[in-house]
């Protein structure tokens, strides 16, 4: 098979490997990609926005499947675009991929269908989200509803900070459209955990759990960001909790997302909070997470291609998936300053040390190629992964990896997985 991958980030190049082990394979491109996908795939230099040139260039090239990583184009409907020409895909149309694409949307689905969220109001009106400030508990959250790169979430501890809040995301328009409505949510507390799975419009199939770090920095302070790093599995995520979110959270979502007429075909991300009063859901992503992409995938035993194509075929039930009995960690190298300021340009060193290296694993996230060499493109530059045969030796062998790389302006957080100390 022929099979495109859209995205560039290290969550697709986790992806594209993937998808190379399949001995179902035999070409991978990737649109846009980056310097680390080269290895698996040919990247061919059209943006994940370009809807119409990738459909021509999936014609041109006689693309068996293309997979969709990124949430922009699934939210803005590049899988309608192709199914209309005809065209195999993996990932929800529009109309489901607004799971994602809106916080008020997926809110109100939550308290629709009884599926366990924090409690919370939508505002269209920056006047009536103030007034609703002056009588909310505190910390209080805010949303802005559309996507914002994983960065629209305030957390307010005073009403001074939830008042500028509202003001930057309603009228300052900080993150753009996606503040013309914003979500003021009760602050719950507990672990967080993500779990991605897979579903075919009415079975679903979680895979393994995983946690991120999305602050910047050591001990979950500074800002957050798109993830510092994550470990799989999450130790707190027992068998219990499982059976528990199968039952009021995974199947009742997507049982909701048909019973709305808008079947679910694709990844669903449950960003979950264990809290004192059972799991709830603090958000929905419509694709892989990244990093927890670079955790999950190379601890799943199934073909990739395989369950692709039962999402599409609504065939999932049939398939026996299956993850490794072992464990991942993943520290991102990010260049200092994110995700603020950052220099970008400086040359990437070590990259080799990863070669020939079983269980090691190095993910580019924002990397490029100049004068033969591979160079920092981004905050997040590289996901260095490595597994073990539990938590704790692949949080070892993942931070003895990260010594390999090396380049001018590296930075990264010394406590990914501390948490399993606590477990
Ligand atoms: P989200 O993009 O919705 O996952 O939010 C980003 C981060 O904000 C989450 O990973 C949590 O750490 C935090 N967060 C979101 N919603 C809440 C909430 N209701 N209570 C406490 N923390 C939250
Ligand atoms: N790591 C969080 C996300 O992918 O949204």
């Amino acid at each position: 098979m022929k099979i495109l991958i859209i995205g560039s980030g290290g969550r697709e190049h986790a992806i594209a490997w993937k998808v190379a082990q399949s001995p179902r394979v035999e070409k991978i491109y990737c649109a846009p990609g980056n310097a680390g996908i080269e290895e698996y795939a040919e990247c061919v230099a059209i943006g994940a926005m370009e809807f119409d040139r990738l459909a021509a260039f999936a014609k041109e090239k006689a693309i068996d499947l293309t997979v969709v990583g990124m949430d922009d184009p699934l939210v803005g409907g590049i899988v309608d675009v192709f199914e209309a020409q005809g065209l195999r895909v993996f990932g929800p149309r529009k109309n489901a991929a607004i799971l994602e694409g809106s916080k008020a949307f997926s809110k109100d689905l939550m308290k629709k269908y009884g599926i366990p969220t924090a409690a919370y109001e939508n505002f269209t009106d920056a006047d009536a989200a103030l007034a609703y400030l002056e009588t909310a508990k505190l910390p209080i959250v805010l949303k802005a509803d559309g996507l914002a790169l994983g960065k629209g979430v305030l957390i307010c501890n005073t009403l001074e900070e939830a008042r500028a809040g509202v003001k930057e995301i309603m009228q300052d328009k900080k993150f753009g459209d996606a503040g013309n409505c914003v979500v003021i949510e009760e602050f719950v507390t507990g672990r967080e955990v993500s779990v991605l799975s897979y579903v075919d419009g009415k079975t679903i199939k979680p895979m393994t759990s995983a946690q991120d770090h999305k602050r910047a920095g050591d001990g979950d302070t500074g800002l957050n960001t798109g993830g510092m790093g994550t470990f799989s599995p999450s130790p707190f995520y027992t068998k219990e909790i499982n059976e528990f979110c199968q039952k009021h959270i995974y199947q009742p979502t997507v049982d909701a997302m048909a019973a709305e007429g808008r079947p679910f075909q694709g990844i669903i991300f449950f960003g979950l909070m264990l809290t004192a009063d059972g799991p709830k859901v603090l958000e929905y992503n419509a694709r892989f997470g990244d990093p927890e992409a670079q955790v999950v995938l190379p601890r799943m035993k199934t073909d990739i291609i395989d369950v692709f194509e039962a999402c599409i075929d609504g065939t999932l039930d049939t398939i026996d998936l299956e993850f490794e009995d072992n464990a991942a960690v993943c520290v991102v190298l990010a260049s200092d300053g994110y995700p603020v300021h950052y220099e970008k340009g400086l040359k990437i060193e070590g990259l080799d040390a990863f070669s020939g290296k079983d269980g090691y694993y190095v993910f580019h996230a924002g990397t490029a190629k100049k004068d033969g060499a591979i160079v920092t493109n981004g905050g997040r530059v590289l996901g260095v992964t490595a597994t073990g045969s539990d938590l704790k030796a692949a949080r070892a062998n993942a931070y003895q990896a990260v010594d390999w790389i090396s380049f001018a302006n590296k930075y990264y957080r010394h406590d990914i997985g501390k948490a399993i100390d606590e477990a």
